[in-house]
């Protein structure tokens, strides 16, 4: 797992073996161990460097060994033992030096790294802290304010920033470990008592006491309620106060609370959910690793409205050729504008050349005929989507792919208009679709496995966190969202107000609460919604819709003109008109008072706990019903569904993570409860797969899928 080799004479060259980041497992540690020893012990070995194998330094401790025991020597007496060594130890730095890979070449003496490669200490991004000594070294190396920086969020640097910074000594666009061998025969006889990190002072500016004052305040207000962030600072802060031997001991204390906590297991969950659910599977059998993506150069995009605009910027953000095809003159020149201003200002902030030639737009259909994906992102319209996949079932030679950016309509609807319905897929983005990273990938009964890959592998290309989902209604997110949204409409007609459950959900860590994030996207779209399933009756106030509890609520503001921020009135008020911060609306607690009234509700009072419960139970119970119909492979789908789309705070894992580790007996029992209240609300009603998952013990969510026997087809 490390290996020693002597090499120009002098140098023993420790190559470090774990493919494929090279992550420090217990064996890695152990022969980082025994190979330092071994060319400290030899009088032939003058210096030493250490590198990893196929061209990557080290991605850190082994996530996979978090939560087992601790096998094998511990990292930071192996750390404190390299930086002693009475021989200078060079690291060659390739690919990445990541969390404890970086903490090691902290502990060398100098550190060569290649052009390429990327450095940081992304353990708070795991719910942890650098514990292997590296809150202490790298304020010490290169300063507080740009360590906290670092440690606080985790972000990697580039090897020319990691210069600047005074990360490392070099930078090679050779051969890294051919330069670090040069470098460690240039230095065998300097002294090395200014290069071990550990023993020179920390740099602190004059004002270090509000310099911590502010980065916690800014760390808190960040992070939703997310605990390792702010242990982060508080490390550096005992780098900054203590000795430090002190400041170990500080670090140590504060990794051991973080390291059993539930945040650190959601996050580490996250990490591995986020690369599981790229090895999607079809209930056909279909896999990943057995079905070939197209080749895909050129794409068209049909409609330039919100969804069109962001999906043209992010595949020409991809190296794409795109085709943009708006048939409405105005809404083509006010495109065209907006295009071009995303791609100019990302060209800008990432110094690249303006990529605007790539894509061509069109007002004539017939444009796309010579692409390899057509992405359909017209209005939410059936009829208008149908007529458009007839048109580009003829249009379109029999190999094209036609996609959809439908966020609620059968996709079986619109591959029965084609020639090729196995052609036909969804690829459901969201607002902005250049920034937000996730893509549901919807597949139909007869979508073919090659399409879904070709979907799956654009997204990745695009930078998306891509999830393959069966064909229902709302999908997988949206349909959870909805019980989310109505539960919190009952609570209102029960006696609660906007600003006070979306305080309980901003508290959970949602960037925003139910209402506010209703305001921003438009009542209007989820009105035009219930029109088309028949749900709305202008002016009614009947509370029971389709033989089951409904709330007019959100009818009867978009009546009174209420869409939320873009008419500067809806759960909130906007003023000036343009204002994106919401105030509460003296007219809607009236307006509520006055409903309540003419509805005979006795208003109650409402406690947080209730909020959540009510909300969040709703919207995982029906993460049960998606999992058990196989709309979704396992609940790590969902989690990263609601991670990358809506919000969910990452500490918490995602809802289905979330009721891990609430319990399941807690989640049942309190279903049940609010059900028995509320019986003409279906949704409250516990489903099957959570009773069963229940009574069979509750099993670790690694173990949901086993206990989910039935496959989609029986359901
Ligand atoms: N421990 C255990 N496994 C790790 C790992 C680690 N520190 N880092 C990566 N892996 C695994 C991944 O789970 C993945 O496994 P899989 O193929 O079974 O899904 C594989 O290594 C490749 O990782 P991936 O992220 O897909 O490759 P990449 O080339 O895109 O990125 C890294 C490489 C190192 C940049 C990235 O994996 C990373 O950021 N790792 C975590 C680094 C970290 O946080 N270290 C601190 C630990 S406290
Ligand atoms: P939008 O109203 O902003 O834009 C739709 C555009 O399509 C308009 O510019 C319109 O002129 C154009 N168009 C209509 N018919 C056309 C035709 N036959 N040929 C070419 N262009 C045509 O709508 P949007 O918000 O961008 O939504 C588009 C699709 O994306 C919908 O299916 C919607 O459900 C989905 N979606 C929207 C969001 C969102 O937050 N807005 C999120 C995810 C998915």
């Amino acid at each position: 797992m490390a290996a020693l080799t002597l090499v120009s004479g002098s140098v023993g060259l420790i190559t470090l073996q774990n493919p494929p980041v090279n992550a420090l497992s217990s064996a890695v540690r152990q022969g980082i161990v025994d190979t330092v020893q071994r060319a400290v012990s030899d009088p032939q070995v003058k210096s030493v460097v250490i590198c990893g194998q196929n061209g990557v330094f080290c991605g850190g401790a082994d996530i996979k060994e978090f939560g087992k025991t601790m096998l094998g020597p511990p990292l930071v007496p192996m750390i404190h033992t390299i930086e002693a060594a009475d021989k200078p130890v060079v690291a060659a730095i390739e690919g990445s030096a990541l969390g404890g890979g970086l903490e090691l070449a902290l502990g060398c003496h100098y550190r060569i790294t290649h052009s390429k490669a990327r450095l940081g200490l992304p353990e708070v991004t795991l719910g942890l802290l650098p514990a292997a000594g590296g809150s202490q070294r790298l304020p010490r190396l290169i300063g507080v304010p740009a360590a906290l920086d670092l440690i606080t969020t985790g972000r990697h640097v580039t090897a020319a920033e990691a210069l600047k910074l005074g990360i490392v000594d070099q930078v090679t666009d050779q051969s890294t470990v051919e330069a670090a061998v040069k470098f460690a025969l240039s230095v065998e006889v300097q002294s090395l008592t200014s290069r071990r990190i550990s023993t020179l002072p920390c740099p602190c500016p004059a004002d270090v006491d509000a310099l911590f004052e502010g980065v916690m305040q800014r760390v808190r207000q960040r992070g939703r309620g997310a605990i390792a962030p702010v242990a982060c600072v508080q490390a550096v802060q005992a780098a900054a106060t203590l000795p430090y031997a002190q400041g170990m001991e500080r670090e140590q204390e504060l990794m051991a609370t973080l390291f059993t906590s539930g945040q650190a297991r959601a996050l580490q969950y996250c990490f591995f959910s986020q690369r599981a659910v790229s090895r999607w599977s079809l209930p056909s059998g279909a896999r990943w690793d057995s079905t070939k993506p197209n080749p895909v150069t050129k794409v068209a995009v049909i409609g330039l409205g919100t969804m069109g605009r962001g999906i043209t910027v992010a595949l020409v953000q991809a190296g794409l050729s795109v085709v943009a095809v708006e048939t409405h003159e105005q809404q083509m020149m006010a495109a065209q504008r907006a295009v071009s201003g995303m791609l100019e200002r990302l060209a800008q902030r990432q110094g690249v050349p303006l990529a605007l030639d790539r894509v061509r737009f069109s007002t004539e259909l017939e444009a796309v005929a010579d692409v390899q994906i057509v992405i359909e992102a017209v209005f939410e319209d059936m009829a208008l989507k149908k007529q458009l996949f007839k048109q580009l079932s003829s249009l379109c030679p029999a190999e094209t792919l036609l996609f959809s950016n439908t966020s609620s309509l059968d996709i079986d609807h619109l591959a029965a208009q084609t020639d090729h319905p196995q052609q036909v897929v969804g690829m459901h983005f969201f607002a902005p679709a250049h920034i937000m990273k996730l893509l549901e990938v919807v597949y139909g009964p007869r979508s073919a496995p090659q399409a879904v890959a070709t979907a799956m592998e654009l997204g990745k290309r695009m930078g998306k966190v891509s999830v393959a989902v069966g064909n229902c209604r709302g999908f997988v997110g949206n349909r959870m969202l909805m019980h989310y949204l109505e539960e919190a409409l009952f609570l209102l007609e029960e006696g609660s107000s906007p600003e006070s459950i979306d305080q309980a959900l901003k508290e959970f860590g949602f960037p925003m609460g139910v209402f506010q994030m209703s305001d921003l996207s438009g009542l209007d779209v989820g009105w035009k919604v219930r029109k088309a399933q028949g749900l709305v009756e202008p002016g009614q106030m009947s509370r029971v819709r389709q033989g089951r509890r409904y709330s007019p609520l959100g009818d009867l503001l978009c009546e009174q003109g209420r869409f939320g921020q873009k008419t500067g009135q809806g759960w909130y008020l906007y003023d000036p008109a343009g204002s994106r911060t919401p105030r509460p609306d003296p007219w809607l607690q009236r307006f509520l008072e006055q409903y309540r009234a003419r509805q005979g509700l006795v208003s109650r009072r409402i406690d947080s706990e209730e909020v959540l419960e009510r909300c969040l139970y709703a919207l995982i119970n029906e993460g049960f019903h998606i999992l058990h119909e196989g709309i979704a492979a396992g609940p790590e789908d969902i989690d990263m569904i609601y991670v990358f789309g809506y919000g969910w705070p990452r500490h918490r894992g995602g809802p289905m993570f979330y009721a891990s580790q609430v319990g399941l007996a807690r989640v049942l029992q309190r279903l049940e409860h609010y059900h028995q209240l509320h019986p003409d609300v279906p949704h409250l009603q516990p489903s099957s797969l959570l009773r069963q998952l229940v009574s069979s013990g509750s099993p670790p969510i690694q173990r949901w899928k086993e206990a989910i026997r039935k496959p989609h087809s029986a359901l």
